[in-house]
């Protein structure tokens, strides 16, 4: 795929978040206002459940909520009913989901949300129908910020992580230069979130049972020795930020990481989130989840909790 356009001066800082303050963000100290979200839980009704391969898509319409949520924010999410104290029932606690996409429309924002099953809260979000109350709190957190000058942002995804990264593909594209996107899955039926995606991903698997056989890591590397003078957003498992990261380092190449960590309140309260900064320990419910590479030694937060 040819190189997207060069991000030009003057269209740099308008899209994808605001602009670094000066002096940020090489350190740790947040770059953005904290959030916007309105600070109560409030009722969104599902419109939807699918099935996109081996994840579930929710979309759900938020009456009250902000309309415009940023990319790479996340939302607090828990089902209106059943949520815990039944009989083997054990969330509480919201959980915590990127946003893929947002519609602003008449009634308000259709959210949608890319789940995998891999606990109980997941689950029992899985199983919501149409017209069920979805309790969300949100947009939270600090999202992507916009590349810099004279760079083309490039997109790199791994497994669920390939969720917020939906709506910044749109997001860049919508102020015309559609960024290239790097995707990788363990198999093809993870690989059919691929799909929800505008544009034609480079689309990596471990078992090789779609696209190229390997990590996404690989296609990066090697796009980055044809051309480091891009920016570089990642979302994806522990291990595969952590190999993005190297790999952008050596190459001095910008990266923004959305990163995960157990997140028990999402608003800066419970400091269940702390991650380790070169610069002391952040919360990365309210100075992330989106950090700039630059600013760790490590992206491999003991908090995250999806292996691929
Ligand atoms: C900012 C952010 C955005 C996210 N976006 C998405 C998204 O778009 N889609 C999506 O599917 N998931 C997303 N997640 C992950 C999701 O919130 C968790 O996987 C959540 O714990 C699932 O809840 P559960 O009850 O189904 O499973 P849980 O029982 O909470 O956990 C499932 C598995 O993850 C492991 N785990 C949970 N917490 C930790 C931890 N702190 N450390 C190590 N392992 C842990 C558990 O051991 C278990 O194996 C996001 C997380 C964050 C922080
Ligand atoms: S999740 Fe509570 S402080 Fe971050």
């Amino acid at each position: 795929m040819a190189s997207p356009a060069r991000r030009p001066r003057s269209a740099a800082r308008s899209a994808v978040g605001r602009a670094p303050q000066p002096g940020s963000p090489s350190g740790a100290a947040p770059v953005e206002p904290r959030t916007l979200a309105p600070p109560e839980r409030r009722a969104a009704r599902v419109l939807a459940v699918e099935r996109v391969g081996s994840y579930d898509l929710i979309t759900a319409l938020d009456p009250a909520g902000p309309r415009e949520p940023r990319p790479g924010q996340f939302y607090m999410l828990s089902a209106g009913e059943r949520w815990g104290g039944g009989v083997g029932e054990r969330p509480y606690l919201p959980r915590a989901f990127s946003y893929a996409r947002a519609r602003p429309g008449r009634d308000g924002v259709e959210l949608d949300f890319l789940l995998e099953d891999v606990g109980p809260g997941t689950h029992r979000l899985r199983e919501l129908r149409a017209g069920e109350p979805l309790l969300v709190l949100g947009p939270l957190g600090v999202g992507f910020r916009a590349p810099g000058v004279e760079r083309a942002a490039l997109l790199v995804g791994g497994g669920i992580g390939v969720a917020p990264l939906l709506c910044l593909e749109s997001e860049l594209a919508s102020g015309g230069t559609p960024p290239r996107t790097m995707l990788g899955f363990r198999s093809a039926a993870h690989a059919q979130a691929a799909t929800l995606f505008a544009g034609e991903p480079d689309l990596t698997t471990d078992d090789g049972s779609a696209g190229r056989h390997g990590l996404v890591t690989e296609p990066l590397a090697e796009a980055l020795a044809a051309d480091a003078a891009v920016e570089v957003y990642a979302c994806g498992p522990p291990a595969m930020l952590e190999a993005t990261r190297s790999i952008c380092a050596e190459r001095s190449t910008p990266a923004q990481l959305a990163m995960e960590s157990g997140m028990a309140c999402g608003f800066g309260a419970c400091f269940g989130c702390v991650v380790q900064t070169r610069s002391g320990y952040v919360r990365l419910c309210v100075d992330g989840p989106v950090l700039d590479a630059a600013t760790l030694d490590s992206a491999l937060s003991a908090g995250g909790s999806h292996q691929g």
